[in-house]
């Protein structure tokens, strides 16, 4: 009798992102904006001169400098990560113990849910209110109904591009003594982050990522942001070599470049409102096709829409890239000109669709 794969993993498939050659990509939420030369060329010079014999600085101290000064933090409260998706995963598989119920959201980023089953945890889901949103009272009503000891969501929230103000969030951690992990993964381009009080709470991490504003998902770089107990905790069962020298290096280097960092974060801002307001007035022209197209305050755009497969199929012919959920679409702001040519297709593709029934 050969080895046969456990209940859990049996059957899983791989994570399968959007594939083959597009001309256009904005199906992931990535930065538009690729490194300048300048930039580069520093980058260069750095990694030629890398001990690439040694193993890397296991607590990535000078990448960790390098972040805290950009938000004005200490980076005693950092803990570094092969992108915030494995802290997510560190966070479900070493935080709790066995069979302790992890909340989440719906709808919300799926790694949550994932990461939560693949250890094991009993996921609770709350659904969102109308127009998807969250209702903290509810969460903590859930949280004391089910002995929840971990609850996790993005804030602002991929998909819907919607987010909980600073209030709201304060009263959520502040009434509960749950582990709350806070993905801000898309703060930077808004302005309600709870970076600064992270001090405050013994019951908050909160979860930042350089693939989004910081233009470095190639990297692989993310940041658990807690106070000393939970970080000594997170340092302490991470894999000790989890960042490499590369992505440390890079990513120290792109962060001493602040004024750069905050233009990229001002134009994808400029971008998103660009596509947005050019989905919203394609709503306006189809109402029946873009039913809504929703508010947000990160770098993509829902849109409401019983076409969904079709217009992600006829965006796909003309090889551009973009993200379907049922019934909704997402589209990441890309360059002004990559906008122009997305919002043109759709005109010409709604334009097309013939009605669809009931
Ligand atoms: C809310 C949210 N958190 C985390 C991630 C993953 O970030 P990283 O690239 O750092 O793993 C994403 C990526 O899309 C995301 O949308």
């Amino acid at each position: 009798m050969g080895y046969i794969l456990s209940d859990k993993v049996r059957n899983l498939e791989p994570y399968e992102p959007v594939q083959g050659t597009y001309k256009i990509r904005l199906d992931a939420n990535e930065s538009y904006l690729s490194l300048t030369p300048a930039i580069r060329e520093k980058i260069g010079k750095l990694v030629s001169q890398l001990d690439f014999n040694r193993y890397p600085d296991p607590v990535a101290a000078d990448l960790c400098k390098q972040y805290a000064a950009v938000y004005g933090i200490s980076p005693d409260n950092l803990t570094v990560g092969d992108g915030s998706d494995e802290l997510i995963s560190i966070l479900n598989n070493c935080m709790l113990q066995k069979n302790d119920p992890v909340l989440t959201v719906s709808d919300d980023f799926s790694m949550y849910a994932f990461y939560g089953a693949l250890s094991e945890h009993p996921v609770f889901v709350q659904p969102k209110e109308e127009d998807f949103r969250l209702d903290v009272d509810r969460s903590l009503a859930m949280i004391r109904e089910h002995g929840i000891k971990m609850m996790i969501f993005s804030n602002p929230c991929n998909p819907t591009g919607r987010g909980l103000t600073r209030d709201e969030v304060r009263k959520l951690v502040k009434g509960t003594d749950a582990l709350i992990v806070l993905d801000e993964a898309y703060m930077d381009f808004w302005d309600q982050s709870l970076l600064s009080e992270i001090d405050r709470y013994d019951n908050l991490v909160i979860l930042k990522t350089c693939s989004k504003a910081l233009g470095l998902a190639g990297l692989r770089v993310g940041f658990a942001v807690a106070g000393k107990t939970l970080t000594r905790a997170l340092r302490a069962v991470k894999s000790p070599y989890n960042v490499g020298l590369m992505p440390q290096t890079v990513a120290a280097a792109v962060l001493s470049e602040p004024d750069y960092l905050r233009e990229c974060a001002g134009k994808l801002v400029c971008s998103r409102e660009q596509l947005g307001e050019g989905l919203c007035r394609l709503s306006e022209q189809f109402p029946a096709i873009f039913q809504k197209v929703y508010p947000s305050v990160t770098n993509f755009v829902l849109i409401r829409t019983p076409y969904a497969s079709e217009i992600q199929d006829a965006l796909k012919e003309r090889q551009i890239a973009i993200r379907k959920f049922p019934g909704y679409l997402r589209i990441s702001a890309g360059s002004p000109e990559e906008n122009q040519t997305v919002l043109d297709c759709l005109s010409d593709i709604l334009a097309a669709l013939p009605e669809k029934e009931g």
